[in-house]
C-alpha cells in the first residue's frame, strides 16, 4: 500500500512571528526560510505583507530565493492586502476571513451572508492572478457546522485550491477537528484539506493528527510551536508522531530537527522549554541511576526513539538520583577510570550536593573525581587553567576584558568586547579557545543565592563542540564576571576531558585496525 504523505504548511514566519515580542528582519527570515527548505516543508507561509514594508521585503526576499518550497503570503479577503501579497513574488495566497458569529458581530459586524460574498470574491480575485489559493475561514472550530460547510462550498465554487481550518482560539478537540474536516470533505471532494491548531489547552498536536486521520492532507505548523498566544502545533512534535506513531510520513528530514530549532529561537529570541518534547535539552537527558543503567544496557530502555533520528545525542548528569554505572560511564567518557573505592566516594560526593539542592554539572564531577583520586596521582592536570582576568565597563563606552589561560602548560591571552563585562570575558575565552578546538556556549544561566547585592553569584553553562558533544559547568562566586568565567573553563575542561577521550579512543580503534590488518597480509 502506498504511504500517505502529509504536507508541512510552516507558519513559523507568519503566526509564528506573531508570538509577542519577536520580530524578525528580512535577512532572519530568509535565514530561517533556508533552513525551512533543507528541512523539506512543502509550503513557507513567508509573511503577512500588508503589515510592513519591511515585512513586503522579507517575503519578497524570500520569494526570489529560488527555494524547492511554495512560497506564501497571507492576506485578509481585500483586494489590497492580495495585491501587496503577490506584489511580493509569492506562489501562493492565504486569504482569510473569520466566520464565526462571535467574530462577525464583535469584531467584523457584518452578517454571515456578507462573509461568504466577501470570501468568495476574494479567492475568485487571488485566482484571477494566477497563484495558488488557500482559504481560512478564521475561528471555524467555533462556528456553527451548517454554515461552515457553506463557507466551503462557496470557497470551493470560487476555485480555491486549498481550504485551511484555523482552530484560532485553540478550544478545539480531536474529534472536533475530525468533525470539521469531515464536514468539509463532505462538501467538496477536490478541495485539499488543511488544519491549524493553536495550543491553548496544550493539544494542537493531538488536534492536528485528530484532522489527518480524519482525512486532512495538510497540517499548518511553526518550529518550536511558537505562535500567537500558547502557540500554534510545534513541527517537530507533528513531524516525529506522524511518523513514529501513527506511520504517516512527511517531507520532513527529521535529522535536521534539532539544528532548525536552534536557529529559530536564536533568531526570535523565544527560549525552548528543557522539557520541550523533541527539541528540549532534557528530551534526551538522564540522571537516575535505574534509568542511566537501563539506557547504557539498551536505550530503548528508556527512550522512545534515538536521538540522532532528530539530530540530537543523549546525555547523561550526575545527581542525588545518580548511580554507580552512571557515574562510572560519565568519568570514562571524561578518560577517568577510578578504583572501585574511589568511585564509591565520588558517588557519595555528587548525592551530597544533590542533597544539599545542587544540581552536579559535568565540570563539578570532574572536579570531584580529581579531588578524590588527584591524592593519589591518578589524573592529569586539567587542560585550561584561568591565569588572569580583568574587565573595564562603563557608561558611553563598549566594555572589554583581557583573560589569559595556560591552555596544556602554554599561556594564551585575548582581548575582547562585550554587551557587558560577563559577555566580553566569555567572547575572549572563546577566541583562544577557537585555535585549539570549535566549542561554543548553548546555555548560559544565572542565580543569585540569598539577597542583597553582595549575594553569591551560581552560574551553570553547557557547551558544546563541532559534534555536538555537550558538557555543563558550574561557577559560584561573589563576583559575577568571575564566577561566569570559572564556569565556563570548569564546562571547557569538562568538554576537552570527554574530546580527548574520544580521540584517544577512535586514535586507538584505527592503530589496532592497521594492525590486524598487517597481521592478516602477513
Ligand atoms: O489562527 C488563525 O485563525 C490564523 C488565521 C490567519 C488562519 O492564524
Ligand atoms: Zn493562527
Amino acid at each position: 500500500m502506498k504511504e500517505r504523505i502529509v504536507r508541512v504548511f510552516d507558519t513559523t514566519l507568519r503566526d509564528g512571528e506573531q508570538t509577542p515580542g519577536v520580530s524578525l528582519i528580512p535577512e532572519e527570515k530568509l535565514q530561517i526560510a533556508q533552513a525551512l527548505d533543507r528541512l523539506g516543508v512543502d509550503v513557507i507561509e513567508a509573511g503577512f505583507p500588508i503589515t510592513s514594508k519591511g515585512e513586503q521585503e522579507g517575503v519578497r526576499l524570500i520569494a526570489k530565493a529560488g527555494l524547492s518550497a511554495e512560497i506564501c503570503g497571507l492576506a485578509r479577503a481585500e483586494k489590497l492586502d492580495i495585491d501587496t501579497a503577490i506584489q511580493c513574488g509569492v506562489d501562493s495566497v492565504h486569504v482569510f476571513l473569520a466566520c464565526s458569529d462571535i467574530h462577525l458581530k464583535h469584531k467584523l459586524h457584518i452578517t454571515r451572508e456578507e462573509m461568504l460574498k466577501r470570501s468568495a470574491e476574494g479567492v475568485r480575485y487571488a485566482k484571477s492572478l494566477g497563484v495558488k489559493v488557500e482559504f481560512s475561514p478564521e475561528d471555524s472550530t467555533r462556528t456553527d457546522l451548517s454554515f461552515f460547510r457553506r463557507v466551503v462550498r462557496r470557497v470551493s465554487d470560487a476555485g480555491a485550491d486549498r481550504l485551511d481550518i484555523p482552530d484560532t482560539v485553540g478550544t478545539a478537540t480531536p474529534e472536533t477537528m475530525a468533525r470539521y474536516v469531515k464536514a468539509a470533505k463532505s462538501v467538496s471532494q477536490k478541495i485539499v484539506v488543511s488544519v491549524h491548531c493553536h495550543n491553548d489547552y496544550g493539544l494542537a498536536v493531538a488536534n492536528s493528527i485528530g484532522g489527518v486521520l480524519a482525512g486532512a492532507e495538510q497540517a499548518h505548523l511553526t518550529v518550536n510551536g511558537i505562535g500567537e498566544r500558547a502557540g500554534n502545533t510545534s513541527l517537530e512534535e507533528f513531524a516525529v508522531t506522524c511518523q513514529n506513531l501513527y506511520g504517516l510520513r512527511t517531507r520532513i528530514r527529521t535529522g535536521l530537527l534539532y539544528e532548525t530549532s536552534r536557529l529559530v529561537s536564536k533568531l526570535t529570541g523565544v527560549v525552548v522549554q528543557p522539557n520541550k518534547a523533541i527539541i528540549g535539552e532534557n528530551a534526551f537527558g538522564h540522571e537516575s541511576g535505574i534509568h542511566t543503567h537501563g539506557i547504557l544496557s539498551n536505550p530503548f530502555t528508556y527512550e522512545p526513539f534515538e536521538p540522532s533520528t532528530v539530530g540530537r545525542i543523549r546525555w547523561f548528569q550526575a545527581g542525588k538520583h545518580a548511580g554507580r554505572h552512571g557515574i562510572s560511564h560519565q568519568l570514562r567518557q571524561m578518560g577517568l577510570t577510578p578504583k572501585e573505592e574511589h568511585l564509591r566516594l565520588i558517588v557519595d560526593k555528587v548525592k551530597e550536593s544533590g542533597d544539599e539542592g545542587r544540581s552536579v554539572t559535568d565540570g563539578d564531577l570532574y572536579n570531584i573525581a580529581r579531588s578524590v583520586m588527584g591524592e593519589r596521582r591518578e589524573v592529569e592536570e586539567r587542560l585550561v587553567e584561568l591565569e588572569g582576568l580583568e574587565v573595564v565597563t562603563g557608561i558611553n563606552r563598549l566594555p572589554s576584558a583581557s583573560v589569559k589561560l595556560k591552555v596544556r602548560g602554554e599561556t594564551r591571552e585575548a582581548t575582547e568586547v562585550g554587551v557587558g563585562p560577563v559577555d566580553a570575558a566569555l567572547n575572549a575565552i572563546q577566541k583562544i579557545v577557537s585555535s585549539f578546538e570549535e566549542i561554543s556556549l548553548k546555555e548560559y544561566r544565572l542565580e543569585a543565592l540569598s539577597g542583597g547585592s553582595n549575594a553569591t553569584a551560581d552560574v551553570t553553562v553547557r557547551v558544546e563542540d563541532a559534534y555536538n558533544n555537550m558538557a555543563s559547568g558550574r561557577g559560584m562566586k561573589k563576583d559575577i564576571v568571575v564566577g561566569s568565567v570559572e564556569a565556563i573553563v570548569n564546562g571547557i575542561n569538562a568538554l576537552l576531558a570527554k574530546t580527548e577521550r574520544a580521540k584517544a579512543l577512535a586514535a586507538d580503534v584505527s592503530a589496532r585496525k592497521k594492525k590486524s590488518g598487517r597481521t592478516r597480509e602477513n
